[in-house]
């Protein structure tokens, strides 16, 4: 049986982790089914598109940041890219993208902090879904950058609203200036289209060094 709007206000309205932890554990087995059913989530579909434009081949080692149940990963996967990695903080989300047998590697970990990764270990991350309300700091940034080789991308989207309201706009202009990446293409698109919710749509390129020392 699938879910309905409360769903999403409960992942919308958690004020702290274990409350959104808890929403996405009661909502790990419907995800799938609600979100490209009723809710219309087309972000994982335009995120791997704008990484297969960028990627130099297919056997890129990806990290898969918030990767929930795996979609973004499903699609790569789909798309012939065989080296992705996944990351995110809810056990239960993490089950269900195992299950899926597409990910080398699955790592329990909370974005908003330092990551247990060495410097430079992927090629590129895409990160969707996840820059949103509630989930993940700014700060998330400088770390994706790091565990991201010089030239190597990064492609994720921003919920509306939340590119301003969560300081993500703030960062993302800081880190450009510092010399820490470089804009490839922004675009507005279509997030939860059900629901007429768009997001921006963003690829960066790591520079040299990619140190964030804004
Ligand atoms: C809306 S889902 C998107 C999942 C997947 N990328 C997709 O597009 O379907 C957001 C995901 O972010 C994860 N998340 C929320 N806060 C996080 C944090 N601080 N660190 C890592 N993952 C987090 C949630 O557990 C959830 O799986």
């Amino acid at each position: 049986m699938g879910s309905d709007n409360k769903t999403l206000d409960k992942v919308y309205t958690a004020t702290n982790h274990a409350e959104l932890m808890d929403a996405y554990k009661d909502w790990a087995n419907d995800y799938d089914s609600d979100t490209l059913g009723s809710f219309g989530y087309v972000a994982p579909v335009a995120a791997a598109r704008a990484m297969e434009r960028v990627a130099p081949g297919t056997d890129v080692r990806i990290l898969d940041a918030g990767c929930g149940t795996g979609q973004v990963g499903q699609i790569l996967t789909d798309k012939g890219f065989g080296d992705i990695h996944a990351l995110d903080y809810s056990e239960d989300m993490l089950r269900v993208a195992e299950s899926k047998g597409i990910y080398g590697s699955l790592m329990q970990a909370d974005l908003s902090k330092e990551l247990k990764i060495e410097d430079d270990a992927y090629d590129a991350v895409v990160c969707v879904g996840t820059l949103t309300y509630g989930h993940v700091d700014a700060s998330a940034f400088d770390e994706l950058i790091r565990v991201t080789r010089a030239n190597g991308h990064i492609c994720f989207t921003i919920r509306e609203g939340a590119y301003e309201d969560y300081g993500y706009r703030d960062r993302m202009i800081a880190l450009e200036k510092a010399d820490a990446w470089e804009l490839i293409s922004m675009e507005e698109a279509d997030y939860l289209k059900n629901e007429n919710v768009t997001c921006k749509l963003c690829t960066y390129k790591v520079l040299a060094d990619g140190a964030p020392n804004a």
